[in-house]
């Protein structure tokens, strides 16, 4: 007899921190805008979740141009975290959102630990919100962000700060700019997590040789695209590992076999980020794609979890 697939719910759905999803496909911050955006293009509700750009307290203007670079099989960014602020979010653009049917997890970021704290409270009271994902691993900003993902201690900090700061799960994502990630994972638990996401962008840099100056007005920027899939397949597997709550993976995914990888090396769900600037509608064909290798294979997304063999 072949493997039993769940009746009532589809073989993709997944629930994480007790949010059930209808598939394992979500869009990565700062890829998708705050969702509205991408409406005349996607069926948002055949997403698993969306996550909106990084939220701060107040808005952001982000950093000068230029900011974004093409690279060999990837790009790099330098936006500095750009945003219309967590008030404007809740008033103006989770409204467009709010009834598209599928989880708003909103992505948030602070120069200090008390910014974080007010920003995920201010998040806890708004309608429609079903998680919040702090991002302790933004590499194009001069205070906070990576501070906070590569110090385990400053990790621990935050995560448990916004842990009581609001009722909802919490989402620590994880930056791939440190030695041992199993650390930063362990961190993040003892703060509380619900679950981890990673990769964040890796630090890059692009020289234009003719000036002799960087391509990016900052210098270095963050590294995103399939160039980075193979590190964040090991590191995502690295973090499965050593976790004890759901994974989440990223980092270069543009097909459905890409997310296979992550979900086989032990990733509860996917996020799809650079893809969607040259496919609006990536996240979905990703979706549709793990589903189709579901039914083919008669297999349910729970036995394709860390179902990696090795050797
Ligand atoms: C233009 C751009 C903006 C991003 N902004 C954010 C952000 O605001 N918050 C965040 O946590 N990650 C941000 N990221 C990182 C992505 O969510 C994702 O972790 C990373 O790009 C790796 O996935 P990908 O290779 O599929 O793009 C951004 C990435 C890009 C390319």
């Amino acid at each position: 007899m072949g493997p039993v697939i769940r009746k009532g719910k589809a073989a993709s759905g997944v629930t994480i921190a007790g949010l059930e999803f209808k598939n394992p496909v979500m869009t990565a911050s700062g890829t998708f805008g705050y969702g509205a955006e991408f409406a005349p293009y996607v069926d948002l509700g055949r997403l698993g979740a969306i996550v909106v750009k990084g939220l701060s307290l107040y808005p952001r203007q982000g950093n000068p141009g230029p900011r974004i670079a093409e690279t060999p099989c990837g790009m790099l960014n330098a936006i500095g975290l750009q945003n219309v602020g967590v008030d404007d979010f809740i008033e103006k653009k989770l409204p467009l959102i709010r009834g598209a049917g599928t989880h708003i997890i909103a992505n948030v970021f602070g120069e200090t630990v008390e910014d974080y704290m007010e920003v995920a409270g201010r998040l806890d009271r708004a309608k429609g919100v079903s998680a919040v994902e702090v991002n302790i691993s933004c590499p194009n900003v001069k205070k906070g962000g990576m501070v906070f993902g590569t110090d385990p201690q400053e990790a621990f900090k935050v995560v448990s700060a916004v842990r009581k700061s609001t009722r909802l799960p919490v989402i620590t994502k994880l930056s791939p700019n440190v030695t041992d990630i199993k650390v930063m994972v362990k961190a993040a638990e003892d703060g509380g997590t619900d679950a981890v996401s990673l990769i964040n962008t890796i630090t890059g840099m692009a020289i234009d040789v003719d000036r002799r100056r960087p391509v990016l007005a900052t210098a270095t920027g963050g590294l995103s695209g399939p160039a980075i899939r193979p590190i964040a397949v090991r590191m995502v597997w690295q973090a499965a590992q050593a976790a004890t709550v759901p994974v989440i993976g990223m980092g270069g995914i543009m097909t459905a076999r890409d997310a296979l990888e992550f979900i086989i090396a032990g990733a509860t769900a996917v996020q799809v980020g650079t893809a969607s600037f040259i496919e609006p509608d990536a996240a979905v064909k990703v979706a549709e794609g793990i589903e189709e290798y579901l039914s083919r294979n008669a297999m349910s997304i729970q036995d394709l979890i860390g179902s990696l063999r090795v050797a």
